[in-house]
């Protein structure tokens, strides 16, 4: 890819922040993106902290170190563990998070009961905890971590059989009180992993469509817009967009034409 502007980053665990890159494609269409999914050391969202610190700071070290204008985290559970540090190291670059919607679903909610889903790192973090503190007495959140949820979501990328997704899917719904016309009161479902968006279909279905299901991209999207004011390209051309990937590229490649409709090679990273 030629430099024409400078490029945006996107970070994830794996194929999860596609979500994200589709939002961001979405409301910055002319810029340039490098997508770098650490798939060959995912899923983070059971794995310790220092694991998901270690593994963000190599790769978002490396996608600094190709000059970019700014950069996404389009993961959770590393940008409630390591943003901070990423932050210190980078100063200067803008960084920006991504973080479960607790605020607008509470401004949303009519039964003020709220869904939470997401991986148990994240809501043992510290970040997620002032999150829901400073949400405390606005509304009743039922908190489910999902393990397995964003790997089965992994590997259906490559293959397309969204047989454990489902199965997944049904047993979280399930434990939060939520199924079929018995919602137990709880209006609004934030997903609180950017790997989930890609089961809404499946969500959906177990759901009905009364649930509210609210995810980040969008914000994010419109965040990374004002951080980047007086730098974005101004070429009406359609922006292009990198891939990379630490696990199988042609893993990442099958999710971003099957989810984004994008006809993009994948390259390996090999560290
Ligand atoms: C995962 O790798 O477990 C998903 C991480 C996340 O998006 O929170």
């Amino acid at each position: 890819m030629s430099d024409r502007g400078g490029h945006i980053g996107v970070f994830d665990s794996g194929v999860g922040g596609l979500s994200v890159l589709k939002a961001l494609r979405a409301e910055l269409p002319h810029e340039d993106f490098i997508y770098a999914a650490d798939s060959g050391h995912a899923p983070y969202g059971e794995r310790d902290v220092a694991h998901v610190v270690a593994r963000t700071r190599t790769v978002c070290g490396y996608l600094a170190g190709r000059n970019v204008k700014a950069l996404v985290i389009a993961c959770n559970t590393a940008t409630a563990a390591a943003i901070h540090l990423l932050r210190a190291e980078h100063p200067g670059l803008p960084i920006i998070g991504v973080e479960p919607a607790l605020k607008p679903a509470v401004a949303l909610s009519k039964t003020g009961r709220i869904g939470i889903m997401a991986t148990r790192s994240t809501l043992s973090s510290a970040k997620f905890q002032a999150l829901l503190d400073a949400q405390a007495g606005q509304a009743d959140f039922v908190v489910q971590p999902c393990d397995g949820l964003a790997d089965a979501i992994e590997r259906s990328a490559g293959t397309g059989d969204a047989t454990k997704t489902i199965a997944y899917c049904a047993q979280y719904t399930a434990a939060m009180g939520l199924f079929g016309n018995n919602t137990g009161e709880i209006d609004t479902l934030v997903l609180g992993c950017t790997h989930y968006p890609f089961a809404e279909t499946q969500l959906r279905a177990l759901l009905g469509p009364d649930v509210q299901i609210m995810e980040t991209g969008a914000a994010v999207a419109r965040q990374t817009r004002r951080q980047l004011a007086g730098k974005l390209r101004e070429d009406p051309a359609p922006g292009q967009v990198q891939l990379l990937s630490t696990g199988q590229p042609l893993a990442l490649q099958t999710a971003a034409n099957r989810w984004l409709g994008l006809a993009v090679s994948a390259e390996a990273l090999s560290f």
